[in-house]
């Protein structure tokens, strides 16, 4: 009786493993034929009722069947190992041959981009670029452009000082004194870089940018510069758009006038941009005053001039429709991945 039981139960395992289909079921079978709780060992408890004699006999048949059983399990198991080891590589496989996804690629800065647009639209005028010292001398940032110390035009600025006799410089206008002194008429130089001021606020930035342009030749009126920025205006705008010259204070320009043109994101109808007034300011110009001719070495009145400057911040800021100056110190990369090609 208790034979047959085994004969049946070794068939019974025999046919659970090979039916198995993965080797977590394969396992559960093991454990339920060959495990501490499994078939066998409740065989094993049926023994207690054998003779004598008899226990030996089926003690070795069933060690007998238990290690055919094994021999089966181990051969399954290698098997389904196998199999699923095929399917993972398959379905986890790499075409190696296929095209990346590609590396992206950076961005230029937004200042970088106008500071590159404004210059070749000069150039095409026949301007070409100059830069100057950051920490300039109070010869050239103030007292060489007509503005003497004590002089009330000093608080226009909100200047960072450096020392008694030097400044962080707080416009690009000390470079037309650099190029005055250092080369010869006729001249047309624009002159670009950072500038500093001890001002923040959404509108305000301690540390800007701004380009200035120079023309110096035989006679320069106030025609040619309101006929060189309209020209400009357009050109930046890429919009046929008016300018407006308002009369103004400088102390390195006579006469002096701010500049507005209409507004490029509504054309001059009016919109949030320039508070509904259809005009936008973008700058300061003017006749260079014969102080800063003469204080340079430049023969006036054989020699005359005219001046500008603009934030290129400002210049950034309308044409691109950003509504906060801090955005362009931030790099954020979501701000300045607009600005890719
Ligand atoms: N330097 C002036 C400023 O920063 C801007 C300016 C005004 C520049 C008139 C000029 C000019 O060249 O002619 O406020």
């Amino acid at each position: 009786m208790l034979k047959e039981k085994i004969e049946e139960i070794r068939a019974q395992a025999a046919a659970a493993f090979k039916a198995a289909g993965t080797a977590k079921e394969l396992y559960e079978m093991k454990v339920q034929f060959l495990g501490k709780q499994g078939s066998f060992s409740g065989l094993m408890k049926e023994m207690g009722k054998l003779s004598v004699e008899e226990k030996p006999v089926f003690g070795k048949l069933v060690n007998e069947v238990k290690q055919a059983l094994e021999v089966i399990y181990d051969n399954r198991e290698n098997e389904l190992k196998g199999q699923e080891l095929a399917q993972k590589l398959q379905s986890e496989a790499l075409d190696l041959t296929l095209p990346s996804a590609g590396t992206p690629a950076g961005s230029r800065h937004p200042i970088s981009i106008v500071i590159e647009e404004i210059s070749s639209i000069l150039a095409r005028l026949g301007y070409s670029v100059r830069t100057g010292p950051l920490i300039e001398r109070d010869r050239y940032n103030f007292e060489g452009l007509n503005i003497p110390k004590d002089h009330p035009a000093r608080d226009m600025q909100d200047t960072f000082y450096v020392d008694q006799s030097h400044v962080l410089r707080t416009h690009t206008s000390p470079i037309q004194v650099h190029v005055m002194e250092t080369e010869k008429p006729p001249l047309r130089v624009i002159g670009v870089g950072p500038v500093f001021r001890a001002d923040s606020d959404i509108s305000h930035s301690p540390n800007f940018h701004q380009i200035e342009g120079l023309c110096i030749d035989r006679k320069v009126s106030m025609a040619d510069l309101k006929g060189t920025i309209t020209f400009f205006v357009r050109e930046y705008f890429g919009k046929d758009l008016k300018t407006r010259f308002r009369p103004s204070f400088f102390p390195f320009t006579e006469p002096s006038a701010e500049v507005d043109c209409q507004c490029p994101i509504c054309s001059g109808k009016g919109c949030r941009m320039c508070k509904d007034s259809g005009w936008i300011e973008i700058g300061g110009s003017g006749l260079v005053h014969p102080n800063v001719l003469k204080f340079a070495g430049v023969q006036y009145p054989e020699w005359q001039g005219f001046a500008f400057g603009f934030g290129i911040e400002r210049m950034a800021i309308i044409k691109y429709g950003i509504d906060d100056i801090r955005l362009f110190n931030e790099n954020d990369v979501r701000f300045l991945r607009q600005f890719s090609l």
